[in-house]
């Protein structure tokens, strides 16, 4: 990796709190993931920046050119300051989500005339000063202002280091959103260094605007630097017809914008002149209740202004995550060690635990935010969580229920703490379902009310929101026809885009398999499990049995409320989509599915892939589908549809193709380089995903079954602290030769047997969430025998092939 790697291992080397073995902070890459998505870049929109896991503080660099979704760009372009929150890998607003109150160092400048608006301030950095390590970031511009981060859950520590003692000045910036959307605000400044800032904003991917607060102090202990404030005031637009014209005014302290209910151009905020030290040290606190409380969690979480301390937890809490997958990093392949436990970082910084800080109802329960958005998420994010983080997967579910108890609607997409868009189904059921089959046992030790998660189950899969363009499900429709129609007037008089017909179908349908299996794994009604499974079946009511494409027969098509099938061309919305359709959530999109095609949303049922398998006429077809799908161009590997597809063939017999095709997929999409992600890493599901490949694991939505393959590692063990377990999971036979897109024939990359503590598994194709977070010993013996693993599939077991519903899989 190419970013002062030396430097941090000094830094951690010197800072040695019991330390284990192997520091595996040091090992993580912050900017795998921060190219420019400009001009076709690969735009992982990864945050690199300062962050607790699940902080709510997220400090980091803006930019000043858009796309800028997590406020960094890994380019030459010029910064614009370092604020206080961000998002992490989302799409939304290409200008970005927070990104609030920035703070920028200015020197050689008088107060009265220092450059403060955001166009003139914007300087540049010096090439290769950008370094990050878990809990720390920094930069240095071309004038040589270097510039620091750290941070705890709400508050945290910035720091700018100046060639001179100065006078040296710092910006505080109250209307610069990452979106330029400020809508309304006020600041207050003190002559002893307290600064309170309080703005609305709008939402980054939703209809509507939130309010945060802010409170910074530069009255920094003499210990800690022996800054004086020399002077301060405030500045703002001259005149709004020309927001860059300011004026400067020295002593004074309040500026107070009336919530205008429209965005304001306004330049506005504080400044401060420092002398006496070469180093301004600014503590910062946020907050959605107040100025005071950010104040206050400024005061409680970074109290004494200790640098070493506030990095030093960071780093250990990163260390904690890091290391509930133990590996021998000496031995295994270095770059699978840096993608691993990078990837494990950027799974682990979202949703953002806003516990305290609800601005909307008072809960005992816990309040997360950037839900962005469960529909991206629940592949892999969720189950990751599962496996590995039990603690904060609980009280992350809980705040899904409690989202449902005070809405009626469990929350799909919340951003920048308001309900955004919904994209498809209502897909936080399914991380909610997933909870019931793996925790539903534990669910008062993790404080989630496990009877409200059922009913919030219920109540979502059954009720149909007065508007379900950002909650719920338009399950009018859906029950009504048993599918999403097209050109239907709904009769509840319900709204929402009536768009993406068929791809929605496809998501209501394993919503209703994880109540399902929640209606199971919590002894619900039989009643209940019956008619959940029976509706999680209804995807097979959007099928064409007619349609062609390529030599192949049978496609998912949208449906008018007749029944009759209405056509669109299965490749439409492809990568290689000849004619461009629109496939957003628009009414512009006339196609019925959403970001992806009826190539791909046609393979999507992973709780009945033997029904898809029967549809499309039998393995025998099945298998050069799925090869057909590859090689024409229909898979994306930048977004969320094609994630389970490499591993599609297990449920055909032929685990040892998706060997192949996880290798091929892993090696030609994702590296250590900063465009190493080959799409918005969305809130983590790229690097969960990720982790997962690496693992040799990947999880069935909803189900305690993970399809199981050839991991990249030799070995692992995966560290549970609810469960108290620790599963040893080890390759025997493993090769090095077998980590390439395209590895040599021979090379020992199919697994040719699993044993569970001794005991011979029940499948070569999957193995339960009980064995592998069981506790004992898993190991996967490998062999480079092709033929004989073509044979073999998924072994001789009468539940060799992974579950489907509709042959008989997850039975109770
Ligand atoms: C920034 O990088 C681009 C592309 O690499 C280059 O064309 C441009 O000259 C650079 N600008 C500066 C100010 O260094
Ligand atoms: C400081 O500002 C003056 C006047 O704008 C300029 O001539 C000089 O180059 C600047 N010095 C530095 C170190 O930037
Ligand atoms: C601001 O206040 C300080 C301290 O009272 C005073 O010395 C200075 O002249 C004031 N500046 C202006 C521009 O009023
Ligand atoms: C912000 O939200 C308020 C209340 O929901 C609404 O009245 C207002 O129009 C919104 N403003 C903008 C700019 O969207
Ligand atoms: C979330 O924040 C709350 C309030 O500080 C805290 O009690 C809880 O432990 C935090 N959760 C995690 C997973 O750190
Ligand atoms: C679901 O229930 C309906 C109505 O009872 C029935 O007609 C249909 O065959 C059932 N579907 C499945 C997949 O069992
Ligand atoms: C069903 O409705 C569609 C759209 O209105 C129409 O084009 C089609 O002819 C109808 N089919 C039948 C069998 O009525």
């Amino acid at each position: 990796m190419a970013f002062s790697v030396y430097r941090t291992l000094l830094f951690f080397a010197a800072l040695a709190v019991n330390a284990e073995a192997v520091e595996l902070t040091p090992l993580v890459n912050l900017f795998i993931g921060t190219a420019s998505g400009a001009n076709g870049g690969s735009g992982g929109n990864a945050f690199p920046g300062a962050a607790l896991p699940h902080g709510m503080a997220k400090v980091g660099i803006d930019v000043s050119t858009a796309p800028r979704q997590a406020g960094y760009v890994h380019d030459n372009s010029s910064i614009t300051g370092i604020s206080l929150m961000h998002d992490e890998g989302t799409g939304g607003n290409t200008n970005g989500g927070y990104g609030i109150f920035p703070l920028f160092p200015l020197s050689n400048c008088t107060f009265a005339s220092c450059p403060v608006g955001i166009r003139d301030r914007a300087a540049l950095r010096k090439a290769g000063t950008d370094s990050a390590a878990p809990g720390y970031f920094t930069t240095t511009f071309t004038n040589n202002i270097k510039l620091e981060a750290t941070s705890t859950r709400r508050s945290g520590l910035i720091r700018f280091t100046y060639p001179t003692t100065g006078p040296n000045h710092v910006v505080v910036d109250l209307t610069n959103d990452l979106g330029r959307s400020f809508s309304g605000g006020s600041i207050s400044v003190t002559s002893a260094g307290r600064v309170k800032l309080g703005g609305t904003f709008l939402q980054s991917y939703g209809p509507s605007n939130y309010t945060v607060f802010a409170c910074y102090d530069f009255a920094a202990p003499q210990s800690q630097s022996a800054q004086q404030i020399s002077a301060f005031g405030t500045y703002q637009s001259t005149t709004l017809s020309a927001p860059a014209s300011i004026t400067i005014t020295a002593n004074a302290t309040d500026l107070s914008f009336p919530f205008s209910g429209s965005v304001s151009p306004e330049q506005a905020g504080a400044l401060f002149a420092f002398s006496g030290s070469n180093t301004v040290l600014a503590r910062f606190g946020v907050s959605f209740h107040g100025a005071d409380q950010a104040c206050a969690n400024a005061e409680e979480e970074v109290p004494a202004w200790d640098w070493d301390a506030v990095q030093g937890a960071s780093a250990g809490a990163w260390e904690d995550v890091l290391s509930r997958v133990a590996v021998d990093t000496a031995a295994e392949d270095a770059t699978v060690v840096e993608l691993l436990y990078s990837s494990l970082y950027r799974a682990s910084l979202v949703p953002a635990n806003l516990t305290g800080e609800n601005p909307y109802w008072d809960s005992p329960y816990p309040f997360y935010d950037a839900f962005f958005c469960s529909w991206d998420t629940f592949r892999t994010v969720h189950p990751l969580l599962s496996l590995l983080s039990p603690r904060e997967w609980g009280e992350i579910v809980s705040a899904y229920v409690d989202g449902w108890r005070h809405t009626g609607f469990i929350p799909e997409c919340r951003a920048n703490t308001k309900a955004g868009y919904v994209q498809g189904g209502s897909d936080g059921m399914i991380p909610l379902g997933d909870f019931a089959t793996k925790y539903g046992g534990r669910a008062s030790e993790l404080g989630v009310p496990i009877d409200d998660l059922y009913q919030a189950l219920v109540d979502t899969a059954e009720n149909t929101p007065p508007d379900w363009y950002t909650v719920g499900r338009q399950n009018t429709a859906w029950k009504t026809f048993g599918y999403i129609p097209t050109n239907w007037v709904d009769p509840s008089g319900s709204t929402g885009l009536p768009t993406r017909e068929a791809s929605r179908a496809f998501e209501y349908a394993l919503g209703d398999f994880a109540v399902r299996q929640a209606a199971i794994a919590l002894k619900k009604s039989p009643g209940d499990v019956v008619k959940y499974s029976n509706r999680s079946m209804n995807f097979k009511n959007m099928w064409d049995a007619s349609v062609t494409s390529d030599g192949f027969s049978g496609f998912a098509q949208r449906r008018f409320p007749n029944g009759t099938f209405a056509f669109s061309p299965p490749n439409a919305c492809s990568p290689v989509d000849p004619v461009g359709h629109s496939c957003a959530r628009g009414t512009d999109n006339n196609v019925g599915f959403y970001e992806s095609s009826s190539w791909e949303y046609s393979f999507f049922a992973p709780h009945s892939m033997a029904s898809v398998i029967a549809l499309m006429g039998g393995a025998a077809t099945f298998v050069p589908r799925v090869d057909h799908y590859f090689s024409a161009g229909y898979y994306l590997a930048g977004n969320e549809p094609g994630f389970p597809m490499p591993w599609a063939y297990h449920y055909a017999a032929r685990p040892d193709l998706s060997s192949l095709r996880v290798r091929k997929v892993v090696y030609e999409n994702f590296n250590t380089g900063v465009g190493g992600i080959p799409g918005n890493d969305d809130s983590g599901a790229m690097a969960a995903l990720l982790t997962f490949h690496i693992l040799g694991l990947y999880p069935v939505a909803a189900s305690t079954q993970l399809l199981l393959g050839s991991p990249l590692l030799s070995a692992y063990t995966l560290r549970n602290d609810v469960l108290g377990t620790r599963t040893a999971v080890r390759v025997v036979g493993f090769d090095k030769a077998g980590l390439s897109a395209a590895p040599p024939a021979g090379a020992a990359v199919f697994v040719k047997s699993v044993t569970i503590n001794g005991a011979p598994g029940p499948s070569l194709c999957w193995i339960d969430f009980s064995d592998i977070v069981g506790g004992g010993n898993v190991e996967i013996e490998v062999y480079g025998d092709a033929a004989a693993a073509a044979k073999a599939g998924c072994g001789p077991g009468p539940r060799a092939l992974p579950d489907s519903l509709e042959t008989g899989g997850f039975s109770v």
